[in-house]
């Protein structure tokens, strides 16, 4: 008899994005007049750099040639991209991090559930509330939790709320913890993490042993000077920290696929025997048995990112995309609603109207102005009664969405608090 992974059914609903493409697709079948705009996933939309196309046409002529055609490349990417991450994102920032710890992947969403391939069964996880879904439900899916109680949390995990009653900054919990999610600048809440605070996470981690996984998908849209972009730039974190990175957002890969994840030599954890073991030669062997790198199109096209046209370009498409939320926070700080973030990172966390549920808040818009965000519930218990709006958008989708949402704010009304939760 086959058996399954039953942890699966431990899982709380759909994952989040699709539940939301599920209510917008029947919305729409009903609806099939209404022009819907979708501020629900980070999706980015506009046109990939030129920099980038190019590279990757010239890199289909390379793959035409018997001279320069490519087979199998190294399972932890070509190395002209790997030697161009680490300078320019990590030394040019001082970062001691090297070509060598920088294995490249199709996507950080991956690499944060495959992660979980090199470390053990039982070990104590702490994620934020609200928190980018996959480190909770990958551990979930791992078997690392207990069963979901009634406000979504599962038994087993520490929550470590970010609110806006603690500024949205990850305090350290007073039990002991083994591995620690931060994502900074914030999915979903767009707040950042201070070097003070990073700092007091690399030395809670050094000190009890622990291990932080640091995802930056987002740091390009730090626009505040002060805030770090990588955790290793704080002192210590090579030896407590893996680092994840993207080019969806920053260079719009959402469909191309290319991420990065650095793992540093220096990182060490014990095994139940005593012996230090290097987390860089585990994952070098989980990567080199179950995949087997990004097309070499695909690279060709990041390694374009890093040239001054590439550089250039990628600006252009954050500033545009950084502008977008500074409109949407503005409008709905203007209409009356509470809103955070959206200043260093592409979501704006908008607190619902009139003590709506999140989903509430959600089919109200859909039904009212026709447009789509993100419900903070989806993220966690403490995203309750919070919406997540995207900047990933034409500046006009943007304009038109803030002009329906302010045209129908007030027929949002009032209703029971979780009505339209998902079951
Ligand atoms: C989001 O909307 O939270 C992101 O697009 C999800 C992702 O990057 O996987």
């Amino acid at each position: 008899m086959v058996t399954i992974n039953e942890n699966y059914l431990k899982l709380k609903a759909g994952y989040l994005f699709p539940e939301i493409a599920r209510r917008v697709n029947a919305f729409a079948e009903a609806n099939p007049s209404a022009a819907i705009i979708k501020l629900g996933i980070g999706d980015v939309t506009e046109p990939l750099p030129a920099a980038c196309r190019e590279a990757m046409v010239q890199a289909v002529q390379d793959m035409g040639d018997r001279a320069s055609f490519k087979g199998y490349g190294p399972e932890q990417g070509y190395l002209w991209l790997r030697e161009k991450i680490a300078e320019q994102d990590f030394q040019a920032r001082g970062c001691e991090i090297s070509a060598s710890e920088i294995f490249i992947s199709d996507g950080s969403k991956c690499d944060c559930g495959n992660i979980l391939d090199i470390l053990g069964d039982d070990n104590r996880i702490a994620a934020t509330d609200p928190v980018y879904p996959v480190y909770v439900d990958t551990n979930v899916m791992a078997g690392h939790t207990g069963e979901a109680d009634a406000s979504g949390k599962y038994g087993g995990l520490t929550y470590l709320p970010i609110t806006a009653a603690n500024d949205f900054t990850a305090q350290i919990p007073s039990e002991k913890v083994d591995i620690i999610y931060l994502c900074f600048p914030n999915n979903p809440t767009g707040a950042v993490a201070t070097r003070d605070n990073l700092q007091a996470w690399v030395d809670y981690a050094k000190q009890h042993g622990s291990l932080i996984l640091f995802d930056a998908a987002y740091e390009a849209f730090i626009t505040d000077p002060t805030i770090p972009h990588s955790i290793y730039e704080l002192d210590g974190a090579r030896d407590c920290a893996i680092e994840f990175r993207s080019f969806s957002k920053n260079a719009g890969f959402t469909g191309t696929r290319c991420a990065f994840t650095v793992v540093p030599d220096s990182l060490t954890v014990e095994t139940s025997q005593g012996e230090a073991v290097k987390l860089w030669q585990l994952w070098n062997r989980r990567q080199c048995t179950k995949f087997n790198g990004v097309s070499y199109i695909v690279q060709r096209g990041a390694e374009a990112v890093y040239s001054p046209e590439g550089q250039a370009q990628i600006k252009g498409l954050i500033d545009f995309y950084m502008e977008n939320a500074r409109i949407i926070r503005d409008r709905l700080s203007a209409a009356g609603l509470q809103v955070y973030g959206g200043i260093n990172a592409p979501y704006v966390w908008v607190q619902a109207p009139h003590g709506l549920s999140s989903w509430d808040f959600f089919d109200k818009l859909l039904q009212a102005a026709n447009v789509v965000g993100t419900p903070g519930s989806g993220f966690g218990a403490a995203g309750e009664g919070y919406f997540r709006i995207s900047a990933f958008n034409s500046r006009a989708n943007v304009e038109e969405a803030m002009a329906r949402i302010e045209a129908n704010l007030s027929l949002v009304g009032t209703s029971p608090r979780q009505s339209s939760d998902p079951a």
